[in-house]
């Protein structure tokens, strides 16, 4: 189709947010911060260390465009939350907007009084060591649905869209039983993971339409229904669980039941690319997998634990990425001008490659974490201000299940991989990374 005079010409005009910092940068006192306005977003797709090297060339704070628009890059851990810290109150994360599906919005984007509010809700319900009373069940579904996966695959070569429907599966699981206390096997479980596949069939939905409503109403009908209207009729298991928790407090608003249904539909992205990432180093590193197997700790948080720093491990080398502010109005940070309508991507997986934190930055090696992290200055996977992640410590104890239940039982075979892809929205293993499930016969090495 022919394009039109004046989307060709739109295409040509810069954006609002270059063309304000030009003509602001004229009438500044601070220059802008250093750099070409290169498309970041196509460079980086080819380079996965292009933004590491070019703050090497350029310094920790520079500019680029990325989809047109202005966007300012910071580097270094301190530098980063001084930042969020001296001007968090001209700034907004960037998240999906889902205030047409209920009031305030998504808890990312609240600021003040009602984030606090909201935000204390939440961490008084969220009980990360519930998960040690869950683990038995838990285990025994992951395990169930690994061997289906290992029995499906039969002969066939694997493919990475049953892997992933597996880990979907999974990771939803988990998360529906730790946020409404609904097991898998009981009718309501069965219904409410239905409402999510509807929700989000191939992932989160950035642009909420008719589909994404129908399904939220959906799943708010079955939450109020089963778990929030009539609590004594709530199935065992229910009070302990986020939801549980709010429910007994006192009443449940629109905002944060909307807010839970939406935690557990983002939650599942997260926790099923991470348990991607995951399984190709399990898969990567046979003598690992083996260490993994036979450990025996009894509370899967509990620091120290190899398979804690394996996932911690993850986190630095692929799954912690950056953090995205829109910048409200003008600021002025170590001398330079960030204006108005641009983006700041304040960069984590960089930080995260530091050498005289992380002795080899770019190999996988757990020992980085043993016997002890580095401190909140050199590693922040779950973010660096009141917006920090409330289910990180949550998210590495389903890890830990996940790891186990997957070594005890399993050798995994990587059968097709590649180099990392960067997907809608994070960075991925190849699109046709797939694995084969074989039983564990266990050997006498280990690393
Ligand atoms: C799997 C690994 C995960 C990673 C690496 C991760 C990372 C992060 C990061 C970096 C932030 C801060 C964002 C910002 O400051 O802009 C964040 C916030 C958040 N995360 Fe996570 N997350 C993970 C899992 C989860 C899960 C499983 C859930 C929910 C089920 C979740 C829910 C949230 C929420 C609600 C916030 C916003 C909190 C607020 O604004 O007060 N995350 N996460």
């Amino acid at each position: 189709m022919l394009e039109s005079l004046s989307a060709r010409i739109r295409k040509q005009l810069p954006r609002k947010s270059v063309a304000y910092a030009r003509a602001r940068s004229l009438f500044s006192r601070h220059p802008l911060p250093p750099g070409e306005l290169v498309p970041l977003d196509e460079l980086e797709k080819s380079d996965r260390c292009y933004l590491l090297h070019r703050g090497q060339e350029v310094g920790p704070i520079f500019k680029a465009l990325c989809w047109g628009d202005l966007w300012v890059c910071i580097q270094g851990i301190q530098r980063c939350r001084r930042f969020l810290k001296e001007h968090g109150d001209h700034l907004q994360p960037t998240t999906i907007s889902v205030s047409s599906l209920f009031p305030k919005g998504f808890i990312r984007q609240m600021s003040g009084d009602v984030h606090r509010q909201y935000r204390q809700a939440l961490a008084r319900a969220i009980r990360p060591a519930d998960l040690t009373g869950m683990e038995g069940e838990l285990s025994e579904f992951i395990r169930r649905e690994l061997a289906a996966y290992a029995t499906a695959q039969g002969a066939a070569a694997p493919t990475a869209d049953a892997y992933i429907a597996t880990l979907n599966k999974i990771g939803s699981a988990l998360l529906i039983r730790a946020f409404y206390g609904v097991s898998p096997g009981s009718e309501a479980f069965d219904r409410i993971l239905a409402g999510y596949r509807n929700l989000g069939p191939f992932g989160l939905v950035w642009n909420i339409g008719d589909r994404q409503r129908e399904a939220f109403s959906e799943i708010r009908e079955l939450l109020l229904t089963h778990l929030v209207r009539d609590p004594s009729r709530r199935p065992p298991g229910a009070r302990e669980s986020i939801l549980g928790r709010l429910v007994d407090e006192g009443p449940v608003d629109d905002t944060m039941l909307g807010n839970l249904i939406y935690m557990v539909e983002m939650g599942r992205y997260d926790t099923y690319s991470l348990f991607r990432w995951l399984t190709k180093y399990v898969g990567d590193h046979p003598a690992m997998a083996e260490r993994l197997a036979r450990e025996t700790v009894t509370d899967p948080g509990i620091g120290g634990s190899f398979a804690e720093a394996f996932v911690l491990e993850t986190l630095r080398t692929d799954k912690s990425e950056r953090l995205i502010r829109k910048v409200l109005d003008d600021v002025v940070f170590e001398g330079y001008l960030i204006p108005r309508h641009a983006t700041v991507r304040l960069c984590l997986w960089e930080a995260h490659k530091d050498p005289d934190v992380f002795a080899h930055p770019f190999q996988f090696d757990p020992e980085h974490f043993l016997p002890s992290s580095p401190g909140n200055d050199e590693f922040a996977p779950f973010g660096l201000d009141q917006h920090v992640c409330p289910l990180g410590d949550m998210a590495i104890r389903m890890s830990i299940l996940f790891l186990r239940a997957l070594t005890t039982r399993h050798r995994v075979v990587p059968a097709a991989d590649g180099l990392p892809v960067l997907g809608p929205y994070h960075w991925e293993p190849a699109s046709r990374f797939a694995v084969r499930l074989e039983p564990r016969t266990p050997s006498a090495t280990v690393r």
